[in-house]
């Protein structure tokens, strides 16, 4: 059976209490951190870096930081991050000079290393560096910000995606961001999905568990 990973997006969390909404979307049965990092150049909007990674894990938080770089360039910042606690680093490849070499950094470094890919970025990226990555992120909205609606032309390029996975035989993660739903998240799952991030659709309702246990019972389905 497929190990499905839950990772609730802290973008839609309540910034003045942080470390209380981690605490409790990770009590709530969340398995993973997403850390969305937005540079206001790569994307339209601004966010939080490596200092507020580092003040969750003083905070006490023990579970995976998946950090989504949406920042142009990359590389000086995936140091930051790795000695900040992240636990997975992806970024965008055409944010990044030498994406070969991005990637190796973050692996030398500790960290699991992954691609994402906006909307419209073809997979050919992928190419060369199979061997290299632990996660594919593939965007199912226009990064830069929350509660978008998810793109349907996405659940293609996860098909996609996870032909190139199975056929490399490497254990490469496949995630996606943007619009996930407890009502859609099934069929995100059937197009080859294995990790959900879920900002909106997760801190936007009152009951964090029976929000993240409806979209589990929908993942058996
Ligand atoms: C968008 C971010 C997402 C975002 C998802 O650029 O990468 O992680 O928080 O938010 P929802 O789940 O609300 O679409
Ligand atoms: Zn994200």
């Amino acid at each position: 059976m497929t190990d499905y990973l839950i990772a609730p997006s802290i973008l839609s969390a309540d910034f003045a209490r942080l470390g209380e909404e981690v605490d409790s979307v990770l009590a709530a049965g969340a398995d993973v951190v997403h850390f969305d990092v937005m540079d206001n150049h790569y994307v339209p909007n601004l966010t939080v870096g490596p200092m507020v990674c580092k003040a969750l894990r003083k905070h006490g938080v023990t579970a995976p930081i998946d950090v989504h770089l949406m920042v142009k360039p990359v590389d000086r910042l995936i140091g930051d991050f790795i000695e900040a606690g992240a636990s997975w680093i992806t970024f965008h490849p055409e944010a990044s000079e030498h994406i070969d070499r991005s990637l190796q950094m973050i692996r030398d470094g500790g960290c699991k290393a992954g691609l994402v890919f906006n909307p419209a970025t073809p997979l050919h990226y992928l190419d060369y560096v199979m061997d290299k990555l632990d996660v594919i992120l593939l965007m199912s909205v226009n990064p830069g910000f929350g509660g978008q609606r998810f793109i349907p032309g996405t659940l293609d390029k996860l098909r996609e995606a996870r032909q190139r996975i199975d056929a490399s035989g490497y254990a490469i993660r496949l995630e996606i961001d943007g619009g996930v739903t407890v009502d859609n998240i099934a069929e995100i799952a059937a197009a080859g999905a294995d990790t959900f991030v879920a900002g909106s659709a997760i801190f936007n309702t009152n009951d964090y568990q029976a929000t993240i246990e409806k979209m589990r019972s929908n993942l058996k389905h």
